[in-house]
């Protein structure tokens, strides 16, 4: 690489309307710091973001839709007026800061837990157990077997990210990012494990992928001219049922080709964490990237495991357009800087990733704090 390659991710961005001075974007990361039974960002929340205002763009944690999309413990929400409010102080702060923040919409679906329903079953594609961990506020237990969605519940709940959208706005971010990956409700959807309806909901990708686009258009609606992002990890080996098989390559040919016709900010594009080899999307190692590269239009953010070297090689390579880093900004508010200087990085503390107040979440320095 040239010297100019070796610092891609120092080169401005234009983002439809928004200026991004570098492509170095912080990922969404839940920290379940929302300790509150309201579910209601705190002072903390406020400190946390304004302290990264440096990134390109921040990517907020998973914040949920509505009640019947929580299932995990502390993460805040957007469905209520006080939620809003207090998102507010962290638009406002991370603004003056002259940051930018999109804010992660979330639904955990069927893999949400009794436990936050008052025993009532939580709701999922098809009457299928997901068979993975559900994180209840008395730890791990595993899922249950799911109510099936009605068609009348999936209007609702379109209609609850379109009302997250328009409280998002309210609250001053500067765009959305749509959750989709994993084993939430977007993958449970397009999954033929989890999804097995015979309605318009379930069959063919152009049904699994239903929700997917109908909740795309309503928050478009809300945040029209590319503020709204997806994410997404096609190359996940989460331990349950919902893994990439047979059909997957061809169902994101079809999703990226639908998507080029969507007005959006980008795709991001978690990477695999394994040898992609003997698997069914075994195609796609080596060339991943390119396979997105290839079949989308827009702009793309890839994630997972990048290093300042490797974020400005994969730009260099023009496998994408931008790179996120999620991990290396918890013990690094200063990301930016430490990459500009080739400042050593700081290893955050696990054991606080999840839980707890300021501890391992607003009390790492910058490398040029006093000691
Ligand atoms: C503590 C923690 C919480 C995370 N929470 C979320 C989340 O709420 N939403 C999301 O899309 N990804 C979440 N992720 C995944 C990251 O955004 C990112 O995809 C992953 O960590 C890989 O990036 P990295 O190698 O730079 O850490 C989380 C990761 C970590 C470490």
């Amino acid at each position: 690489m040239n010297q100019e390659d070796k610092k891609k991710l120092f080169t401005p961005f234009q983002l439809g309307g928004i200026l991004l001075p570098n492509r170095i974007i912080m990922a969404s990361m839940t920290r379940g710091r929302a300790t509150n039974a309201a579910l209601v960002p705190t002072d903390l929340h406020t400190a946390y973001y304004a302290q990264r205002a440096s990134a390109g763009l921040i990517l907020s944690e998973s914040v949920w839709v509505s009640k019947n999309a929580i299932g995990f413990p502390n993460l805040p929400g957007i469905f209520t007026t006080e939620q809003t409010e207090a998102w507010k102080k962290v638009t406002n702060a991370v603004h003056q800061e002259n940051g930018r923040i999109f804010l992660q919409l979330a639904h955990i679906g069927a893999v949400s837990h009794p436990d936050y329903f008052n025993g009532e079953l939580p709701l999922g594609p098809s009457a299928i157990n997901p068979q993975e961990k559900s994180f209840t506020p008395e730890g791990f237990k595993d899922t249950v077997t799911p109510r099936a969605y009605t068609i009348e519940q999936i209007r609702e709940t379109i209609e609850d990210y379109h009302r997250a959208a328009i409280n998002a706005k309210a609250a001053g971010f500067d765009g959305l990012e749509l959750h989709a990956q994993l084993f939430t409700l977007i993958p449970q959807f397009l999954s033929t494990a989890t999804n097995q309806r015979t309605d318009e909901y379930g069959g063919s990708i152009t049904n699994r992928s239903r929700i997917l686009f109908e909740i795309l258009d309503v928050l478009i609606k809300v945040f029209p001219g590319k503020k709204v992002a997806v994410k997404f990890t096609p190359a996940a080996f989460n331990p349950g049922i919902i893994r990439p098989d047979e059909n997957t390559i061809a169902d994101y040919e079809y999703l990226l080709h639908k998507l080029n016709e969507y007005d959006i900010a980008f795709l991001e594009i978690v990477g695999p964490a394994v040898t992609l080899a003997d698997t069914p999307v075994a195609s796609w190692d080596d060339q991943y990237y390119s396979f997105f590269r290839n079949n989308y239009k827009g702009v793309i953010v890839a994630n997972l495991g990048f290093n300042y070297d490797s974020g400005n090689k994969i730009i260099a390579e023009g496998l994408a357009d931008l790179v996120s880093f999620a991990t290396p900004f918890i013990a690094n508010p200063d990301l930016v800087n430490r990459f500009a200087h080739a400042l050593p990085l700081a290893v955050a503390d696990q054991t606080t990733y999840y839980m707890g107040g300021e501890k391992g979440f607003t009390d790492y320095p910058k490398a040029t704090d006093p000691k």
